[in-house]
C-alpha cells in the first residue's frame, strides 16, 4: 500500500470513530469544580444558587433528592434532552434541552451529585 493510501485511510477511521454520537459515549468520572463553573453559567437562573428552584422556578435540588437516584446516564439524558415529570408543575415549564459536550455534562453531574446527592461531600469557598 503506498503512502497516500495509507494516510487516506488513517483519516477515514479518524473520521468515522469521531462521529459516534456523543450520547453514545460512556460517560467519564466528571469534575466537580469545573461543573460548578458550568452551573453558575447555565442553570443557576433556574435551578438558584443554592439549588432551591429559585421559588418554584425548577426542580428543587434540596428537596427533591430523588432525582439523584437516577444513573449519571439517566441524568445526562435529562439534561441533554430535556425532561417532563408527570404531575409536576413549575414556572419554567419543563427542563429545556441542553447543548453540551461529555466533558461539561461529566463535570455539570458530578456537581449536583456532590453538592445535593446522597452522601453530598463538596463544600465549596463562599
Ligand atoms: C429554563 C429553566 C431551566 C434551566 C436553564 C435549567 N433547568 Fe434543569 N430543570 C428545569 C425544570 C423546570 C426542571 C423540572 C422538570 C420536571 O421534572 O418536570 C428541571 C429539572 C432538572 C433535572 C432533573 C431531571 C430528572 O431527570 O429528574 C436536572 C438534573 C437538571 N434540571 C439539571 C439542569 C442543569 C445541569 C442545568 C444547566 C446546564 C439546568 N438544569 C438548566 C428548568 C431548568
Amino acid at each position: 500500500m503506498n503512502i497516500m493510501k495509507t494516510v487516506s485511510l488513517a483519516f477515514v477511521t479518524a473520521v468515522a470513530l469521531s462521529s459516534v454520537a456523543p450520547s453514545q459515549a460512556e460517560l467519564l468520572p466528571g469534575d466537580a469544580r469545573r461543573g460548578a463553573e458550568i452551573y453558575a453559567q447555565r442553570c443557576v437562573m433556574c435551578h438558584g444558587e443554592n439549588g432551591d428552584g429559585n421559588g418554584g422556578m425548577a426542580a428543587n435540588f434540596l428537596e427533591e433528592w430523588y432525582r439523584f437516584t437516577k444513573t449519571d446516564e439517566e441524568l445526562a439524558e435529562s439534561i441533554r434532552n430535556g425532561f417532563r415529570s408527570e404531575g409536576k408543575s413549575y414556572a419554567a415549564g419543563s427542563m429545556p434541552p441542553q447543548l453540551m459536550n461529555n466533558r461539561d455534562l461529566e463535570d455539570v453531574i458530578a456537581y449536583l451529585r456532590s453538592r445535593f446527592g446522597e452522601g453530598r461531600s463538596l463544600s465549596l469557598p463562599e
